[in-house]
């Protein structure tokens, strides 16, 4: 088959999407759109590489929204019925929004629209999901309270991207998730992959049981449930 799979620019359901686009992509030819937000968050959490890795080729390219003018001209590719199937996972709580209220801005939202008009059978996996809170990861995080604030910052020395000021913060658009820091600091004070519990606001719920209702669209719960949705 071939398949488009769209990335947008969130921690959630991050790990899982990238582990699942690996297993397809020995099967499938398989194209990886990134909105410009899903390369940062994906350099951030140290994923990009990976997703980098299985691409390669015709309609195995990784197309980067922030490569494409305002046109999005490789979206027309779905118009014309290329592609058999089009994923979006993880997708943020804006782009779902943009979705549901019709606006193709961006490269994941063209994607989607442009597939909707080609026929092209979609699947989104939302990130906010239900009402109620959510746990999910963070990214390399400077812990200010574990934080010696010692002479020679062995976590800045060891970053291969400056992206530590220290006793300050990471600079996460410089942060390529390679954990060196984590390693270096003698005081743990830099994590990875520490869990947080966000709160699902009214408004992104909403949109995502607008979507429920979308034709062509089918939502799916977690990129585990792929392999059912391929069948
Ligand atoms: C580390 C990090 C993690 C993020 N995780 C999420 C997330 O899980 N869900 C979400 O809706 N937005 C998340 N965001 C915010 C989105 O990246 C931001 O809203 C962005 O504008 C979305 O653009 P896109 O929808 O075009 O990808 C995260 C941002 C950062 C920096």
């Amino acid at each position: 088959m071939k398949i488009a799979w769209g990335i947008t620019g969130a921690g959630h359901l991050l790990s899982d999407s990238v582990d699942v686009l690996e297993e397809l992509s020995k099967d499938h030819e398989l194209t990886i759109l990134l909105s410009g937000a899903g390369e940062e968050v994906l350099k951030m959490y140290g994923l990009f590489q990976r997703v980098e890795n299985v691409t390669g080729g015709r309609y195995r390219e990784l197309v980067l929204e922030n490569e494409q003018r305002s046109s999005f001209p490789m979206t027309g590719r779905f118009s014309l019925g290329k592609y058999d199937l089009l994923m979006v996972s993880p997708t943020t709580s804006n782009t779902i929004g943009k979705i549901v209220n019709g606006i193709a801005d961006t490269l994941i939202t063209n994607a989607v629209a442009q597939a909707g008009k080609g026929r092209v059978k979609t699947g989104i996996i939302p990130v906010d999901l239900e009402s109620g809170d959510l746990n999910t990861v963070l990214p390399s995080k400077l812990e200010l309270e574990l934080c010696q604030k010692c002479e020679t910052c062995e976590a800045a020395a060891a970053c291969p991207n400056e992206a530590i000021t220290p006793g300050v913060e990471i600079n996460l658009l410089k942060c390529k998730g390679c954990g060196a820091c984590q390693v270096a600091c003698p005081f743990g004070a830099v994590t990875g992959g520490r869990k947080i519990t966000i709160h699902m606001r009214d408004i992104d719920i909403q949109n995502t049981r607008k979507l429920f209702e979308f034709d062509g669209i089918e939502v799916l719960e977690h990129p585990s449930q792929l392999k059912k949705f391929l069948m």
